[in-house]
């Protein structure tokens, strides 16, 4: 990856350059940084690059100069940023779009900043490192590079300490210790000198989360929590007796559609069990036929979707099958009933989000057919969530299909 840093004071970068992690990956030739002196573009010989602000106010960075400079460097391939208080907030995401380019170019602006023709003309992106004013681009062009290098291939010795940051996953990371393994009086926790590795790890997830929920919370919203769920997660369609108009109990079919699409979301989302609740045998025969079948498809036939549908299963009750989580888990999981109409007292994704990493509890979500769950059943969870409205009117008749996959998402969907 290749970064032009277009600026009137290269000296900023000398030590950058050569520093730390930036330096060796700029000398083993992982990243490529090539400094654009402003003032070889300048106006006249004297090295002028600004002017006076027309209005009043202080020195502008001239157009001219700007554009000579970036026609040297840019190609089709070039992202060209300027750094400006006035731009989109640096976060982690506009971190990983700039590490998808080929070439990013930064321009520096200085004193007022720069002619506005030149943004308009030339800039992609303007981007603010935070909502102050510094003297100049030159720290947020080294904040920017050095944030983006870290996800460049190989630029971090291990791999893995970059999936582990802060904001990758959308959660802060957890804390860290060194020798001495007493200082001032203070310990290191006892799971990291454990020399036992899931304990450790356990400790790590447990801590990112408790400094996420208690510093930052509004990171939740778009936070994969999934790796952080030290519990199982458990998808239930229900087929639940309702009485139809002429007072019969009727239960709505298993269908062969609903258990290929809706395992392969539990699959992509990394669910424990898939659990069919139907009260009629003949139906509980079906699932397990279904998953036989796919059990012994030859080998080499769709090996993803057996393993998708291995993740199925078939209870004639709720209380059954809850009680069958239980004793898995040995904890007794949280239940949370979906809807597709308002109900008073319905949570946000959001906010389960926060439950389910407060708690740590094992957690059964409840999706309905046909006629959606029953009163009783809605009385007897937990947490019951807010439909899912995409904004047309009252209209919200998604398939149970869809339903799942785009909670899922929203629950344990990566950003
Ligand atoms: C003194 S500032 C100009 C401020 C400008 N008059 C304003 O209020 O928006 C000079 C230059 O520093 C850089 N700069 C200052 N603060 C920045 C920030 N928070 N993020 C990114 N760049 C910044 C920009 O390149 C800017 O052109």
């Amino acid at each position: 990856m290749r970064f032009s840093i277009v600026t009137a004071f290269p000296e900023y970068f000398d030590a950058f350059l050569n520093t730390s992690i930036v330096g060796r990956a700029v000398k083993e030739g992982k990243i490529e940084i090539d400094i654009v002196n402003l003032r070889d573009y300048a106006i006249n010989s004297y090295g002028q690059i600004d002017d006076y602000s027309y209005g009043g106010g202080g020195m502008v960075i001239r157009p001219e100069p700007l554009y000579n400079a970036l026609k040297s460097i840019k190609s089709e391939k070039s992202f060209v940023v300027y750094t400006s208080p006035q731009g989109v907030v640096f976060n982690q995401d506009t971190v990983e779009a700039l590490a998808a380019k080929d070439h990013v170019i930064l321009i520096c602006g200085h004193y007022e900043g720069i002619d506005e023709r030149f943004a308009e003309k030339c800039v992609d992106l303007e981007i603010s490192i935070g909502d102050y004013v510094l003297t100049g681009g030159e720290l947020p062009a080294m904040v920017i590079v050095d944030a983006v290098s870290r996800l460049v291939p190989g630029v971090v010795g291990r791999g893995e300490a970059v999936l582990e940051d802060s904001f990758y996953r959308g959660m802060l990371d957890h804390p860290h210790y060194t020798r001495p393994s007493v200082w001032c009086g203070l310990e290191v926790p006892e799971e990291l000198v454990s020399g036992d590795h899931e304990k450790t790890a356990r400790w790590r997830r447990r801590q990112a989360v408790v400094r996420t929920l208690k510093r930052r919370p509004d990171l939740l919203a778009r936070a994969n929590i999934r790796p952080y769920l030290s519990q199982g997660v458990y998808v239930m369609l229900v087929h639940h007796p309702v009485l139809n108009k002429d007072g019969k109990t009727v239960t709505s079919a298993v269908t062969g559609l609903d258990l290929h699409d809706i395992s392969r979301s539990c699959m992509t989302y990394g669910i424990n069990k898939f659990i069919v609740v139907t009260p009629l045998k003949s139906q509980q025969e079906m699932v397990c036929k279904i998953v036989n079948h796919w059990e012994k498809a030859p080998e080499g036939l769709n090996p993803m979707r057996s393993e998708a549908l291995s993740l199925l299963k078939a209870f004639d009750s709720i209380e059954d099958c809850l009680a069958w989580i239980e004793k898995k888990e040995k904890k007794k999981p949280l239940t949370v009933a979906t809807t597709a109409k308002k109900r008073a007292g319905a949570l946000p994704v959001f906010e389960l989000k926060r439950i389910l990493l407060e708690r740590d509890l094992p957690v059964c979500i409840l999706f309905g057919t046909s006629w959606g769950l029953a009163d009783e059943v809605f009385s007897g969870v937990d947490v019951v969530l807010s439909p899912i409205l995409g904004g047309k009117g009252d209209y919200n008749h998604l398939s149970v299909r869809s339903a799942v996959a785009i909670l899922l998402d929203r629950l344990f969907g990566w950003r």
